[in-house]
């Protein structure tokens, strides 16, 4: 875990909890009260993971995410907190785990499409390896475009200004309709159905409109920095679930855009899954 080496039983228990708080973030209700709860009960995990280690308790491999926050310094030559180490190493470990949210869509759309999943898969095996495939690639861009499971991004207005004839005051809240633009007919051709070819050969991907984690610039705009991993991985395991055979026993597939951060009813439970290759 970026340069950290619980027991296998805590290095479980940290995912789910990691995964619960994804899941609670945006919901009133007891998912809430958990999401509160876990995050305050893995901070203190994870703060005393960088004390140990800044007091040479704990061997952290050079070069590991770990011991680059741990040696981090800022403009002034000072290191972060203890707390904030903490942090900063989840902001990189949970949002890697929410990324299984898109690939569970993924799963599905697999399901629903196969001829695309044939298409992977003969992708994947002409090029001898399930990473990088451009097919496999586009395939998990309509993931992320059809299925935002974060379909909205609340703010607040730092200054007055107008956008689209609407005067915005400093303080104003602003909801960035994410799922809407990413459906949006003036920009997408047949946005209600799910097509990966929108992205193949195309440079809809680098298009203003595609804003499946936040908008504009990475430096300077609101754009997660953490694109290219999920992209990474969720076509490598959109190729890796096509060069398998399984199947999807009777379950609940449909999902709630209205339901913060989303998921299909029954989570996408596949079985019998076979080795690579079939
Ligand atoms: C699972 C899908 C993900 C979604 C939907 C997502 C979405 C977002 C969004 C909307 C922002 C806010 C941008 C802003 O308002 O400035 C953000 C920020 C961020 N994301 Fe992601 N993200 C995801 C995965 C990742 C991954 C895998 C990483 C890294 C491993 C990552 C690292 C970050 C960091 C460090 C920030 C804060 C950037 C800053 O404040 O400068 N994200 N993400």
């Amino acid at each position: 875990m970026g340069g950290i080496f619980p027991e296998k039983e805590k290095l479980d228990e940290i995912a789910r909890w990691q995964g619960q708080i994804v899941d609670g973030f945006g919901v009133i209700g007891p998912e809430y009260v958990r999401h509160r709860l876990r995050r305050r009960q893995l901070d203190a995990w994870f703060e005393k993971q960088v004390k140990a280690a800044r007091a040479g308790d704990l061997d952290v491999p050079a070069g590991s995410p770990f011991r680059q926050m741990l040696d981090h310094v800022d403009a002034d030559g000072r290191p972060l907190s203890d707390r904030t180490t903490a942090v900063e190493v989840q902001n990189v470990i949970r949002p890697t785990i929410a990324t299984a949210r898109f690939a569970a869509f993924a799963a599905k759309a697999l399901h629903e499409n196969p001829a695309w999943r044939e298409k992977i898969r003969t992708e994947a095996l002409e090029r001898g390896v399930t990473w990088d495939g451009p097919v496999a690639e586009a395939f998990a861009e309509e993931v992320r475009r059809y299925y935002p499971f974060v379909p909205l991004l609340p703010s607040v207005a730092r200054t007055d200004f107008e956008h689209q004839g609407i005067e915005v005051k400093k303080g104003d809240r602003v909801l960035v309709d994410i799922y809407g633009s990413m459906r949006d007919p003036e920009y997408w051709d047949h946005p209600e159905t799910f097509d990966p070819a929108r992205f193949l050969e195309t440079e809809m991907q680098h298009s203003e409109v595609f804003v499946p984690q936040g908008g504009a610039d990475v430096n300077t705009g609101h754009r997660c920095p953490g694109e290219i991993i999920v992209v990474g991985l969720l076509a490598l395991t959109v190729a890796e679930l096509s060069v398998r055979e399984w199947t999807v026993p009777p379950q609940d597939l449909d999902y709630s855009m209205s339901r913060l951060p989303a998921l299909p009813a029954d989570g996408v439970k596949l079985a019998g899954m076979s080795s690579p290759g079939r």
